[in-house]
């Protein structure tokens, strides 16, 4: 591709040099990934300037620069105002602005978006569409899976993924968008038809300096939706009506809008609900009908999920059968309220859940499933936002009946001071296993019948990541494990 065309989203720039006979073969943002015939594209990271490795790059091969201060090197280099945004376009542009022929779903919020991308993909796959996924399990492009590092890639990796749906001949996407991304501007370049807002609550406050910044950041999809793409397709917001920042998410948007809730008046929402251990049941009503839900997701986050996938997958044009028959047959997402089965009369449930309200969130929905007592197995992620430790821990003890704290990803920190800023200030009874395995043994071993052990946190994650190694770990897995023993040796 001729460098000129790439550069065509971008409005203004400079050249060093003259570009037309410039001909580019790739991108590239790392000089250690570069190769001949490449752009190098100069990004200001968090401990990194891009720039310092321009010269590099042209070393490796790359045939011009885009950077955002002049670079005394051969080749020539393009001068713009920010290389974010130029990365994100010319991505696009050189995928042939791939995301444009797809039909994209954006989620963003703070819980709910991985489980809402996986019923959004199963409605469509029972309306026989070849879908996509983006998001932090894993991204699917029909029937393959890769490994993901972030929930949100980079723009170049993300435009790269959308350029490979097309040619897989996917016709339906569904990503999450990170806070993260947002702010990072790694979604700029993105032509999302529908945004979805899940909820808002505290976290990755490590990341934002504070409530406001990280509302800003998530708004940004919404401000974004359908600025200066495809024109010819309406855009959506479906925005949760419940939440306490609603009004500010659909003020955000010029677009179309969705409501849904429970609560609050909504353009689609859940009547008449019933919640048990088996899953839930309610009244649908939507702008096109209503219809009766019976699905084994159990709690009133569920419902949530499944009125904001509702709600984009009506405005993508599926009928209210489809979408109720799929929330009848999922099979719900990969430690997301996953229940663990090897025949033992009480219940185990692994979750994801790693915020102070997702834990509340799911220690009142395991409250409303039993009688019994109810024993968590929780901790807090080391190099993360402290402020949420206290909280986290907080919650577990005014929610469940034994609490056993124990480490999860400590990554660089000192698990002892994870622990303490966990339970300095803490009111009520806990014990510490730092080892994962035995807290969950010591938790399955001493359950009586009809209790529930809840083991939060890393859900499907499949590692425990301690001073910069990834070790084997997964909480089904283990407590499979010790269930299977506790049945062949009963005490
Ligand atoms: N709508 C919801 N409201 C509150 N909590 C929820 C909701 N949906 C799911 N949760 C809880 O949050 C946990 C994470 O859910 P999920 O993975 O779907 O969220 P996510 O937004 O993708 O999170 P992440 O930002 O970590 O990728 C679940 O295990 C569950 O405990
Ligand atoms: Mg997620």
């Amino acid at each position: 591709m001729k460098l000129k065309k790439l550069l065509r989203f971008i409005p203004f720039y400079k050249v060093t040099k003259p570009i037309e006979e410039v001909i580019v073969k790739g991108l590239s943002m790392d000089s250690r990934m570069t190769e001949s015939g490449d752009v190098f594209v100069c990004m200001r990271g968090e401990d990194v300037d891009g720039h310092q490795f321009a010269r590099d790059a042209v070393t490796k091969g790359a045939v011009a620069i885009i950077a955002e201060e002049l670079i005394e090197t051969s080749v020539p280099v393009v001068l713009v105002n920010d290389t974010t945004r130029a990365l994100a376009m010319a991505s696009s542009a050189f995928y042939q602005c791939p995301s444009e022929q797809l039909h994209l779903i954006g989620v963003t919020g703070t819980n709910g978006k991985t489980t809402i991308t996986y019923l959004l993909d199963e409605i469509f796959h029972m309306h026989k569409k070849k879908t996509g996924i983006i998001g932090t399990i894993q991204v699917k492009i029909g029937d393959r899976t890769f490994p993901v590092k972030n929930t949100t890639p980079d723009a170049l990796t993300l435009q790269k993924y959308f350029h490979q749906m097309r040619q897989a001949r996917v016709n339906q996407a569904v990503m999450e968008v990170s806070s993260h991304a947002l702010d990072q501007g790694r979604v700029y370049g993105c032509d999302f038809d529908i945004a979805v807002f899940t909820n808002l609550t505290r976290d990755h406050l490590d990341y934002h300096e504070n409530f406001d910044d990280y509302l800003r950041a998530k708004s940004l999809l919404f401000a974004q939706l359908g600025n200066g793409y495809n024109k010819d397709r309406e855009k959506f917001a479906v925005i949760n009506k419940d939440s306490p920042v609603a009004k500010k998410f659909i003020k955000s948007t010029s677009q179309g809008l969705l409501t849904y809730g429970i609560y609050e008046e909504a353009d689609i929402k859940a009547e008449d609900y019933t919640m048990s251990e088996t899953g839930t049941s309610f009244v649908m009503s939507t702008p096109i009908g209503s219809v009766n839900i019976n699905s084994p997701l159990m709690g009133l986050f569920s419902i949530y999920n499944m009125l904001a996938a509702a709600g984009a997958a009506v405005l993508a044009g599926v009928p209210l059968k489809t979408i109720q028959r799929s929330f009848e047959q999922t099979k719900g997402v990969r430690g997301r309220f996953e229940p663990v089965r090897q025949g033992q009369d009480f219940g185990v449930v692994i979750d994801y859940a790693h915020t102070p309200d997702s834990l509340q969130n799911v220690l009142q929905t395991v409250n409303d499933l039993t009688r019994g007592a109810i024993t968590v197995v929780v901790g807090c992620g080391g190099d993360r936002d402290r402020s949420k430790r206290s909280l986290m821990a907080q919650v577990s003890v005014n929610y469940a009946d034994r609490v056993i704290f124990t480490n999860d990803n400590p990554r660089s920190e000192d698990p002892k001071q994870i622990f303490r800023d966990m339970t300095t200030h803490l009111k009520g009874s806990y014990e510490v296993i730092d080892d994962r395995k035995e807290a969950i043994r010591k938790a399955l071993t001493t359950a009586n019948t009809s209790d529930i052990v809840l083991i939060a946190g890393k859900g499907h994650e499949t590692y425990q990541e301690i001073n910069g190694v990834r070790y084997h770990f997964d909480d089904c897995e283990v407590a499979r494990e010790i269930l299977r023993e506790m049945k062949e040796r009963p005490s």
